[in-house]
């Protein structure tokens, strides 16, 4: 009998992958490609569009090909992408307007703060689960519209299309279909969490013209079928790409929560059926919706820049030649030496929502050395964490008893087991670090009947390492007082 196969596209915010797994959930082949990073100004963050796709128009034959198998053998594909991240393009053309403007751009700030002070912002936050911040797509649409001349009125005409990258990837390779899925638009802002549709309100509030929209769907059914790069082959899944790694580490019950350690890191915990509220900072969002099925939803802690602290350390400030030498410098040292680095690089996300707020670093003195400033990097991405898991138990009433890890990161020992000494909780990665794709294989297989139901993929799950508490309490109490400290520092840097 020939083999089959589920190939997912992972659309991230500094590269994009294309993974084929087997029935078993096993990686059968990889290929990546890295895009630009544009910064025109100041907070400005843009992609090229046209470069994304034609990198997938490479990756994609290529991983097909390294797994030495035929485009007929694969049953469906799967995307996952960065979120929030939108790009505009021509319907007659298919031509990007533009660059695709990233999640960490944030020039949309003024008029954000100007949004904030409406009578009716409150039920706009309420109605789509997030707090108005520039992370989302919606308020820098409502700034490109307002920037570019003649943009609104051709917006308006429906001759200018709205898609965030699944949308952009999905209307290539299918030849112009025009779809998201829930997952991803439920980080635009302007879709009512609850009704799973675009929300008239929200179209509004923020002055966007509903003719330049995608349709909302499920993140499991097939959208269309490829007519380039994998001709024939359906596209059978997209979600988020945080969703995709909740979905990726099986968290299927409600209380089951992972976190993913890549440019930023998020804590998604699953809700189950129902929309939960934050009032600890964090966001309400999709976490899935396979097929027919209800859709289920979960809190989210966003944190902007954890891994990408990493890559400025290396590219900016060029202490370190490759990513993992960061380990090998902060172990040259014993601790901090009471040097703490708050990466407020796009203002500060969960819990604060601070828009206004730019990085610090304090503590200085002669004693630091380049070591203790790599451990203050690393150590800024186990403190973000311990916010949101502090929010989290806070919304929740319970307590998180162990963390299910993924993504880059994880392969940094001592930021792991300063992960768990700062959450008191164990610290768990499964045996396949890449969630993202897998969890957007799986939704691309179960929605083509390639893997039965929820309870097969749970069996594919398994523990690769786990690290435990070990630090003093009295330590951790001192230590996380100084990062509070060393936060407030970040706030009204940027001034009204
Ligand atoms: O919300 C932004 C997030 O989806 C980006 O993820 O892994 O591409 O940095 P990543």
């Amino acid at each position: 009998m020939v083999s089959r196969y589920v190939i997912a596209i992972d659309q991230g915010t500094t590269s994009t992958r294309c993974i084929v797994f087997d029935q078993a959930g096993r990686l059968v082949s990889v290929s990546q490609r890295e895009h630009r990073q544009l910064y025109p100004k100041p907070g400005w963050v843009e992609h090229d569009a046209a470069e994304i796709w034609r990198n997938v128009q490479r990756i994609v034959p290529r991983a097909v090909a390294e797994a030495g198998i035929e485009a007929s053998q694969v049953v469906g594909i799967g995307i996952a992408n960065q979120r929030e991240t939108y790009v505009l393009w021509e319907r007659s053309s298919g031509r990007p307007i533009g660059q695709a403007l990233v999640w960490q751009d944030t020039r949309a700030d003024a008029l954000v703060d100007d949004l904030s002070s409406h009578a009716d912002a409150k039920d706009v936050e309420a109605r789509c689960g997030l707090p108005l911040a520039t992370y989302f797509s919606a308020p820098k649409l409502r700034w490109q519209l307002d920037h570019v001349p003649g943009l609104r009125e051709r917006a308006e005409r429906g001759e200018v299309l709205f898609g965030t990258m699944e949308t952009w990837l999905i209307w290539n390779l299918t030849g112009g279909v025009h779809v998201t899925d829930v997952t991803n638009a439920s980080r635009t802002m302007l879709m009512d969490l609850r009704t799973l549709r675009w929300s008239p309100e929200q179209l509004d509030f923020f002055g966007i013209p509903a003719a330049m929209l995608p349709e909302i769907r499920s993140s499991a059914e097939v959208y269309g079928v490829c007519t380039s790069v994998l001709p024939g082959v359906s596209i059978t899944a997209a979600l988020g790409d945080q969703q995709a790694a909740l979905f990726g580490q099986v968290c299927f019950a409600p209380g089951d929560a992972k976190c993913t350690y890549g440019t930023g890191s998020f804590l998604l915990l699953n809700t189950g059926s129902e929309v939960v509220q934050s009032t600890h900072g964090l966001l309400s969002t999709v976490g899935y919706q396979i097929g027919g099925a209800p859709a289920t939803y979960a809190l989210e802690g966003s944190i902007a820049i954890t891994g990408s602290l990493v890559q400025w350390f290396r590219d900016s400030l060029g202490l370190i030649s490759t990513a993992p030498e960061i380990e090998t410098l902060a172990r040259t040292v014993e601790d901090n030496g009471g040097c703490y680095i708050v990466p407020a690089f796009s203002g500060l996300f969960a819990p604060y929502w601070r828009s206004e707020a730019r990085g610090v670093i304090v503590g200085l003195t002669s004693y630091i050395t380049k070591g203790h400033l790599a451990r203050a990097v690393l150590e800024a991405t186990g403190w973000q964490t311990r916010e949101v898991v502090d929010a989290m138990n806070a919304d929740s009433g319970l307590d998180l008893r162990t963390l299910r890890v993924d993504g880059g990161m994880t392969s940094d020992n001592l930021l792991m087991q300063f992960l768990a000494d700062v959450l008191d909780v164990p610290v768990v990665r499964p045996m396949v670090a890449e969630t993202v794709s897998l969890g957007a294989a799986y939704a691309a297989g179960l929605a083509v009947g390639y893997w039965a139901d929820l309870a097969t993929l749970r069996q594919n799950w398994h523990r690769a390492a786990e690290w435990r508490p070990a630090m003093a309490a009295d330590r951790r109490a001192e230590e996380y007082d100084n990062w509070q400290r060393a936060v407030e520092r970040t706030f009204g840097w940027i001034k009204p």
